[in-house]
């Protein structure tokens, strides 16, 4: 039998039970505002970190040993899915990723490889091993992946943007192509969160970040069927939540997939997202530049955001990822105020 989770607060939220608290982590809690991290990230390459088991263990188990948060979510990256399918890419420091073939045509996204995650991404897995072992059962363990139109974004435009312009343009003229690269994406993740799921993680996080630069009937048409197969397809392996950034005018539409939890950007207020998804639990969502203020100012605006949603089943975290200047106080600081909350 399988040993129980010592704190499975995240677990019991997401299948709508009882919680005696509010459960918070953080995204991108794993990562640069560590000095922990940081001394990693002078000795290895960001993909070296990605692809070495220990490593991922040690920096996925930093901030729940450092911050004391309720849930790890495995440090890797969603960009390890195009790297898988053959695009050949690195991350530069101070601009990001750079993809050094981005795709412009029919044919290059036809050459593309149908991957196997089970061997093609054999590392995650591994590192999903030796994290769970490194966590001992303290707290459950998140896999994720970027969902397809955040992923298509960086493989057409080729780096990171703005306002992803040739993506868009490539999406509005290149139909085909651009239908076949979100199908063939699609794919590739599908497979990828079922190995993570066969792996051991507990719960599945799909990343739209650059929703956000589509129209409500763009999100409708790129991003909305393809978030919808992923969901479809693992929804009955363990419970997924769905972080769309700033697709505010879809979460009626995200809580009719019946993820276990829709994600909140910081500029959706909770009185609106609470009346636009009314069943399913919800994440989120303090600005992350709130964690570089002082600490009356996280005071406040924590418990703010927390009475706002502390009549339903809600877990607490940031309405993006953390900024790397953080202090790490505010960070415990913003735990803290989560966990101390009465409900
Ligand atoms: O959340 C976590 O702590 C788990 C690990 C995680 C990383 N990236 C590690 C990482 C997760 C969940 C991601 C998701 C991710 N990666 C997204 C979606 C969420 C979001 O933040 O919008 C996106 C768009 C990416 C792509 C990506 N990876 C970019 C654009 C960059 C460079 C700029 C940046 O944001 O740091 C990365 C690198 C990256 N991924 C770092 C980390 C800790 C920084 C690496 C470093 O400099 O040490």
């Amino acid at each position: 039998m399988k040993k129980a989770l010592k704190n499975d607060l995240l677990l019991r939220v997401l299948r709508q039970e009882q919680a005696e608290r509010i459960p918070v982590w953080l995204m991108r809690q794993a990562g640069r505002y560590l000095p922990e991290y940081q001394v990693l990230r002078a000795r290895y390459s960001f993909f070296e970190r990605c692809e070495t088991p220990e490593l991922v263990a040690e920096i996925t188990a930093q901030p729940v040993e450092i911050i004391g948060v309720d849930a790890a979510i495995l440090f890797s990256d969603i960009l390890v899915v195009p790297k898988a399918m053959g695009a050949d890419l690195e991350l530069v420091e101070n601009k990001g990723p750079i993809f050094k073939a981005p795709l412009r045509s029919l044919s290059a996204v036809r050459a593309l490889k149908k991957i196997d995650a089970s061997v093609d991404l054999s590392f995650v897995m591994e590192g999903i091993a030796a994290t769970l072992e490194r966590l001992a059962k303290r707290v459950p363990l998140i896999g994720f992946a970027g969902a397809p139109w955040t992923i298509f974004c960086y493989m057409v435009q080729g780096s990171g943007s703005k306002t992803f312009d040739i993506a868009k343009t490539f999406a509005y003229t290149q139909t085909e192509a651009t239908e076949l690269l979100l199908q063939k994406i699609t794919d590739a993740t599908i497979d990828y969160l079922k190995a993570q799921v066969r792996a051991g993680v507990e719960v599945l996080q799909l990343f739209d970040t650059w929703a956000s630069v589509l129209s409500a009937a763009d999100f409708a048409i790129y991003s909305l069927p393809y978030i919808r197969k992923i969901i479809e397809a693992v929804r009955s392996l363990c419970p997924t939540i769905i972080f769309a950034k700033g697709a505010w005018h879809a979460l009626a539409d995200l809580e009719r997939l019946a993820p276990g939890a829709i994600g909140l950007d910081w500029c959706c207020p909770p009185e609106y997202a609470c009346a636009a998804v009314p069943k399913s639990v919800l994440q989120g969502n303090l600005d992350p530049s709130i964690l570089t203020a002082d600490k009356a100012t996280i005071r406040t605006q924590t418990r703010r955001m927390l009475a706002g949603f502390s009549h339903r089943p809600y877990i607490a975290n940031l309405g993006h990822g953390l900024l790397p200047h953080t202090p790490v106080a505010n960070v415990r600081y913003f735990v803290e105020t989560v966990q101390n909350f009465k409900l």
